[in-house]
């Protein structure tokens, strides 16, 4: 006997607000079927971090998305879809242009240019926190620092949302995503060559990691999603969520007073609202979770949006965001091996962008009569438009 549900993740209303889907599978146990999706979920904190911390038993490859040609096709080779020593070799090179030493130059150009997008924000006046600030700040760092020719941010933008949609069940968001996808590897192959990029640039190191015989040849397109499909809608979703949640429960005045440390807070808003909500693992033997044994060779999904809810982590108020919560054991970014390489990066852009917003203004406010919008999306959340105040 094993806990299951009829449960579909993916319907528009769960879509919308998951967490009472989420909390229904808490309950049921460690390990849930999920009969819509012939899949396993595990919505607890503790299995998902017993999971993330074990990849011997819970392999990354042909396991992240819910569909093999998805699995297959394009994520055969990423650094997030293999295991072992093959991604060892492929997280070195990302190691080096993404480790706390080498993003260290960065941080006064990271402050400059969010002081620059806060400054331009109208004075008493409302503005859109997406696409005002958090998409052309993150967008604009990540481009240059890809190598990429900005002009293209809209389109870059566009494909990496696409692309973390098709990880999705074979639903309409995953057959629509699918071109899109497919675009990006074309778009990488064309645009990010040799030729044309720069070689001191993050798509330029993998270049040169190919040279060098880091990595093979046929490795680096796909390796270059690391950044241009992992680096864009995650940390904008994290920015906007963590200023959404402000914005409504009254909690600027310690962030203006910069009493509260700005990664505290970051690390609260990833456990309320974790951009990326889930991704999968495939078992490579029976494996025990609680009274069930799952068999080797099954897709499970590690739910990391419902794991920051998980009250036996977080207490009767896991769904209240508070500020001053000791959040560093969320599991919005992964752990182990497969733990957000990004991490640092994203830390140093949400520092940047609230610590102009703290300087600036003594108020920030949902904007009265304009309530924000999500896309529905198969895997991330976030905002698609998040009107707000600030004075
Ligand atoms: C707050 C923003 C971010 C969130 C919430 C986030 C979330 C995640 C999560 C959950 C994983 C774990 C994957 C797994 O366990 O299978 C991951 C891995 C990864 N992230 Fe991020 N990410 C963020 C920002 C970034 C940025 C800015 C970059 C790069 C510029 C990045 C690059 C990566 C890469 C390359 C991996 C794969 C690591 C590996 O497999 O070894 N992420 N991220």
């Amino acid at each position: 006997m094993y806990a299951s549900s009829g449960i579909d993740l993916f319907d528009e209303a769960t879509l919308a607000d998951p967490y009472p889907a989420y909390a229904r599978l808490r309950e049921l146990g460690s390990v849930v079927r999920l009969e819509a999706h012939g899949v396993w979920a595990l919505p607890r904190h503790a299995s998902v971090a017993t999971a993330l911390r074990d990849p011997a038993t819970y392999s990354s490859e042909r396991a992240l998305a819910l569909t093999d040609p998805v699995n297959e096709r394009l994520l055969a080779g990423t650094v997030v879809g293999t295991d072992g020593a093959a991604h060892a070799r492929l997280r070195r090179v990302l190691s080096r242009q993404l480790a706390p030493r080498a993003l260290k130059s960065l941080t006064l150009d990271l402050h400059e240019h969010a002081r620059a997008l806060v400054e331009a924000l109208p004075h008493d006046g409302g503005f859109d926190a997406v696409a005002d600030l958090a998409a052309p700040f993150v967008a604009g760092i990540v481009m240059r620092l890809m190598g990429l020719p900005d002009r293209d941010r809209a389109l870059l933008l566009d494909l990496a949302d696409a692309t973390f949609d098709t990880f999705g069940p074979d639903n309409a968001r995953t057959r629509a995503g699918l071109p899109h996808a497919e675009e990006m590897f074309g778009y990488l192959a064309r645009v990010a060559t040799r030729d044309t990029i720069a070689a001191d640039s993050w798509l330029g190191a993998i270049h040169t990691a190919a040279d060098h015989g880091d990595i093979d040849e046929s490795q680096a397109v796909p390796l270059m999603l690391s950044y241009t499909v992992a680096g864009m809608d995650t940390t904008i979703h994290a920015i906007t969520s963590a200023l959404h949640l402000l914005a409504h429960t009254d909690q600027w005045a310690p962030i203006r007073d910069r009493a509260v440390p700005t990664d505290a807070v970051l690390a609260e808003a990833l456990r309320m609202e974790a951009p990326i909500q889930f991704f999968g693992r495939r078992t490579t033997r029976d494996v025990h979770i609680g009274d069930t044994v799952v068999p080797a060779g099954e897709q499970v999904l590690l739910l990391y949006g419902s794991a920051g809810r998980d009250r036996d982590r977080w207490g009767p108020d896991a769904d209240t965001f508070d500020i001053t919560r000791d959040s560093r054991d969320h599991l919005a970014l992964g752990s182990g091996i497969h733990q957000c390489a990004g991490n640092h990066l994203a830390t140093l852009e949400f520092d940047a962008v609230l610590t102009a917003l703290a300087r600036r203004f003594r108020s920030l406010a949902p904007s009265p009569g304009q309530a924000p919008t999500r896309r529905p999306h198969n895997i991330l959340r976030g905002w698609h438009t998040l009107p707000l105040v600030a004075a």
